[in-house]
């Protein structure tokens, strides 16, 4: 046993000595550990060699990295909140009835609200404000009729074409043909409803979703079934096969990376096994990747739709949680119903302002931008941690809906969830 701890690399000895500390209490959660460049000096080892026990650390959970003031202990897992259990979803056919709940949320959003759950809208000081600004001065000095023109659908070709060659990123091939933008990912998720079915059509959604999938399909006069939906693992693929077996499903709306509410990343294997499992039934996939940018990995999680040999994944996707919500700016991409959904975009709306596309062209064509989207990341991150337990104190002591009761954060609770998110559940 000590021959194997004199074995071990130097930043595992580093590390261990701290997690003994940590376990025997002699750090409590919150207390600041001691700075790379001390420990470096205390131990007489390098700051690599700090560094690298620091992330040793981190990883296992013992601690937490504060943007500019060091490495915290943080709180064991043992000592979260638990993991929510949701009540198993009832997979059968039923109309969707949540707009009362939905209106309630955004009338309370209005008043004075202290901390808003109503939608995941990124902090002000989040976004490329000036950037942005800059942008608009830009393109208004250089075509001052930009401000008054409007883009037809199925919209700015070099937008589009921005849009195609992001998507390799995410492990795809668009071509800017099959791109259409829209009002927003919300357009986008509608237009893919319409465009594979009429109302009385039954779509099978993760539960639980974004409540605006569910008002998509309420508004549609459709019907949903709800899979049942783990924070960690993603919706259930045999309670799915049955419903499919069952039920005459139109096609599947869903969230693969960074789930809002529940935070997961779908695992590759399992993006696979979806898209093939929905093509032997024939099922189109909406694939809603909103957040797919947030991912707090190194790398872009990938698509569903990367997976996809028959044509049927559509991939909806927006600039409102990277570049701005108030843009609302948002694309589909589908190959074997882009015709049809740019034409009943062109029905519904006609066309779009032409200066979005363009400021949202030059955003999403800047590499300072991919910065940003990282950045963003990051801070979520963070920012999710410490909110988590101011947030859970106002719940507590003001419940803002008597029907209502705050669960959790999965970002902060679930290890593996992917970016931070509020769950809630009704009484
Ligand atoms: C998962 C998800 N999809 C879609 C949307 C709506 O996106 P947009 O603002 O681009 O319409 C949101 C907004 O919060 C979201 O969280």
């Amino acid at each position: 046993m000590k021959k194997q701890k004199i074995d071990s690399p130097l930043y595992l000895q580093v590390a261990r000595n701290l997690e003994n500390q940590i376990q025997q209490g002699a750090f409590r959660t919150g207390d600041q550990i001691p700075s790379v460049r001390d420990l470096s000096r205390q131990r007489r080892v390098s700051i690599a060699t700090v560094l690298q026990a620091y992330f040793w650390l981190e990883n296992k959970g013992w601690i937490e990295a504060r943007p500019k003031s060091g490495f915290y202990v943080r709180t064991p897992a043992q000592n979260l909140n638990p993991v929510p259990a949701f009540r198993p979803a009832r997979a059968r056919p039923t109309p969707v009835t949540t707009s009362d709940i939905v209106v309630d949320l955004m009338q309370a959003h209005r008043g004075p609200v202290k901390v808003s759950l109503g939608t995941a809208v990124p902090g002000h000081d989040r976004l490329p404000t000036h950037q942005l600004n800059a942008i608009i001065r830009r393109l208004t000095r250089e075509d001052p009729n930009l401000s008054i023109s409007h883009e037809h659908a199925p919209g700015d070709p070099a937008l589009r074409r921005q849009i195609a060659r992001r998507s390799v990123m995410a492990g795809c091939n668009f071509l800017p043909q099959d791109v259409t933008i829209t009002c927003g990912a919300t357009e986008a998720m509608n237009l893919c409803l319409r465009a594979i079915g009429k109302p009385g059509d039954v779509i099978a959604t993760e539960s639980p979703t974004y409540f605006n999938v569910l008002q998509a399909i309420e508004s549609l006069g459709m019907n949903a079934v709800e899979i049942p939906t783990d924070c960690r693992t993603g919706m259930d693929l045999d309670v799915l096969e049955n419903v499919l077996k069952t039920h005459r499903v139109r096609g599947y709306i869903g969230i693969t990376n960074c789930h809002n509410p529940l935070g997961y990343v779908l695992p590759d294997d399992k993006k696979r096994e979806l898209v093939e499992l929905l093509a032997r039934h024939e099922v189109p996939l909406i694939e809603d990747d909103i957040c797919g940018d947030l991912a707090y990995s190194a790398q872009r999680p990938r698509l569903a739709k990367s997976f996809d040999r028959e044509g049927l994944v559509m991939v909806c996707g927006s600039f409102s949680k990277t570049v701005s919500p108030g843009l609302r700016l948002g694309w589909v991409h589908s190959e074997r119903y882009q015709s049809k959904i740019s034409r009943l975009k062109m029905i519904t709306r006609i066309s779009s302002p032409r200066l979005s596309e363009a400021r949202s062209r030059c955003c999403s064509n800047r590499e300072d931008m991919i910065v940003t989207y990282a950045g963003c990341a990051c801070s979520l991150s963070n920012r999710c941690k410490h909110s988590a337990r101011r947030y859970r104190n106002i719940f507590r002591r003001e419940p803002a809906f008597p029907g209502l009761r705050a669960v959790t954060f999965s970002g902060s609770n679930c290890r593996n969830a992917s970016t931070p998110s509020l769950c809630i559940t009704r009484r």
